[in-house]
């Protein structure tokens, strides 16, 4: 159903591979509310993923561009504002790569040029996004700015590896960014913090099916989905949410706030053996 929230609103959405990407939902709502936007990706991703068909579908064009290449976001953000006919409302960063994670690297064990890659294109890439934005004074006032995180930023989840210090940071740099922007040009800055979503970036986690299941036993209202994940979006790009900034907003059926649940703990007396070996360290 669509109430016309961003009626007239234009942005950038950065990420839309496939259509399983929570970024591909945020484009297929926000045009139905009412927004004109560009997409943009990698060129590898482009030339691999499907963007071009959701670029059809939301009347849109795709521009080419990666988030870690300041010159890249220059080009990108001032031919957004070219083509959508004037200064930008809301932007999209819906960005995580982890070579450490693809190459199956132990945290412990780490190779430190594949961590600045991390860091760079999973968080740093944020930072480059807003400054170029600032800079060229290419967001109007209220625009609302956001990026989608996960709770390993907070806590310790097996085999996230780096992506957790990725996403600490990039919680960080929405709140210092949300009070240098906030105060200047009423621009609010926000994280959200999304349950586990079964997506390509997703799928890269050790042993996702497992954390997805996990997570919807312990979360009251079950794992928040792609779509709802969109339909939030949506909301905070709206102008129904003006004072929201510098937040990290669970969307996350709750999880974030258990401790445990007595769904996950039935599962987990199911499946525990009789005996384990005290001395075994499981990392
Ligand atoms: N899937 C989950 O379980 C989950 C949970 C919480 C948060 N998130 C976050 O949601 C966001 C979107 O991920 P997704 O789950 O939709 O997966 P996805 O794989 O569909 O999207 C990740 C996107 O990042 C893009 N990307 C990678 N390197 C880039 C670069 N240098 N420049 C520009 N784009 C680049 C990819 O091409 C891809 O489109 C990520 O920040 C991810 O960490 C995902």
């Amino acid at each position: 159903m669509s109430y016309n929230l961003l009626k007239g609103k234009r942005g950038i959405i950065f990420g839309a591979l496939n259509e399983h990407s929570i970024a591909w939902k945020v484009a297929e709502r926000a045009y139905e509310e009412g927004a004109t936007f560009t997409l943009t990706n990698v060129p590898v991703a482009l030339r691999m993923g499907e963007t071009q068909k959701l670029a059809e579908k939301c009347n849109t064009e795709v521009i080419a561009a990666d988030a870690a290449n300041v010159e890249d976001l220059e080009m990108l953000i001032s031919r957004s504002v070219e083509v959508l006919g004037g200064k930008l409302d809301f932007i999209l960063h819906s960005i995580g790569m982890s070579p450490n994670v693809r190459k199956g690297k132990h945290y412990s064990e780490l190779d430190y040029d594949l961590l600045e890659k991390t860091l760079d294109v999973s968080a740093i890439s944020f930072h480059k996004v807003l400054q170029v934005a600032r800079k060229q004074d290419a967001l109007n006032q209220w625009a609302s700015v956001l990026a989608l995180s996960y709770v390993a930023a907070q806590r310790t989840f097996y085999g996230y590896n780096d992506m957790a210090d990725a996403k600490a940071l990039l919680e960080s740099i929405a709140r210092s960014f949300g009070y240098i922007y906030g105060r200047e040009r009423n621009v609010r800055i926000n994280t959200i913090s999304q349950s586990p979503t079964p997506t390509t970036a997703g799928n890269g986690i050790k042993m996702f099916d497992n954390l997805l299941d996990f997570s919807e036993r312990m979360s009251p209202l079950g794992n928040a989905s792609a779509d709802e994940c969109a339909d939030y979006c949506i909301v905070m790009f709206s102008d129904l949410t003006r004072k929201v900034t510098m937040q990290n907003l669970f969307h996350d059926g709750g999880f974030s706030s258990m401790g445990m649940s007595l769904r996950a703990m039935e599962q987990y007396k199911k499946g525990c053996p009789e005996e384990e070996d005290p001395n075994h360290i499981y990392d």
